[in-house]
């Protein structure tokens, strides 16, 4: 089974599709990382994250053992993943890494912006997570505060806009709901109630 799972900036995709692959026992890929560490590598070598060349370059050198680096998951790192993910070539590069991921047997779990429409469509089951921006910023605020990143609210309510904006109006594979996905607003969910209502999709799709 592949379930794919896209929304804008801190829905709380992350958490459901790890609480998702626990219960079924299936591998989650968060390809925001893949992203992430792409503008990681790209800044590296002294480039601007704007230039296509040195981010292709960066996308197809990217070892998805340097995933796991805390540096990818503080504020600036989503910032900066969502300049160098408007480059269709660093879409590109990044496609087969995940087709492959997502054919695993018995299947896998990805998490991101265009995973229903570009990556995976054909995916047993989508759902687009998503609640209001100040819901957003509220979660990814105690987030960033829990892992000691001392940063205002409404800075981090400014960047949530300012990337949504950025994904949502971008050409390549830009932030869209995909046709055939389930749409869960989360804004007065806990990640509890969240968790519920998507096994509940998870469950439907199964007994089909
Ligand atoms: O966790 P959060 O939602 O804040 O960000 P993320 O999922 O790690 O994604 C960071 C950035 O990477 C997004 O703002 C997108 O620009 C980009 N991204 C994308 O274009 N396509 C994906 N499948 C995943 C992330």
């Amino acid at each position: 089974m592949i379930i794919a799972i896209d929304g804008p900036a801190a829905s709380g995709k992350g958490t459901l599709a790890r609480r998702i692959g626990e219960m079924l026992g299936l591998p989650v890929l968060d390809t925001g990382l893949l992203y992430r560490a792409v503008a990681r590598d790209t800044a590296r070598t002294g480039a601007r994250l704007d230039d296509a060349q040195a981010a292709a370059a960066a996308a197809r050198a990217l070892d998805a053992a340097t995933l796991d680096d805390p540096a990818l998951r503080g504020a600036a790192a989503g910032e900066a993943a969502s300049m160098v993910a408007r480059i269709p070539e660093v879409r590109a590069a990044l496609l087969a890494f995940q087709r492959a991921f997502a054919a695993q047997q018995p299947g896998a779990i990805l998490d991101g912006r265009d995973i229903g429409t570009v990556i995976c469509p054909d995916a047993d089951l989508k759902i687009f997570v998503t609640a209001s921006s100040e819901e957003r910023a509220r979660r990814r605020w105690r987030e960033l505060e829990s892992r000691g990143e001392a940063i205002a609210y409404e800075t981090v309510l400014a960047d949530i806009k300012a990337r949504d904006e950025r994904d949502s109006n971008r050409a390549a594979a830009p932030l869209l709901v995909a046709e055939d996905a389930h749409v869960l607003d989360t804004t007065t969910m806990n990640a509890e109630a969240a968790f519920a209502a998507a096994m509940m999709l998870v469950e439907e799709e199964r007994a089909h």
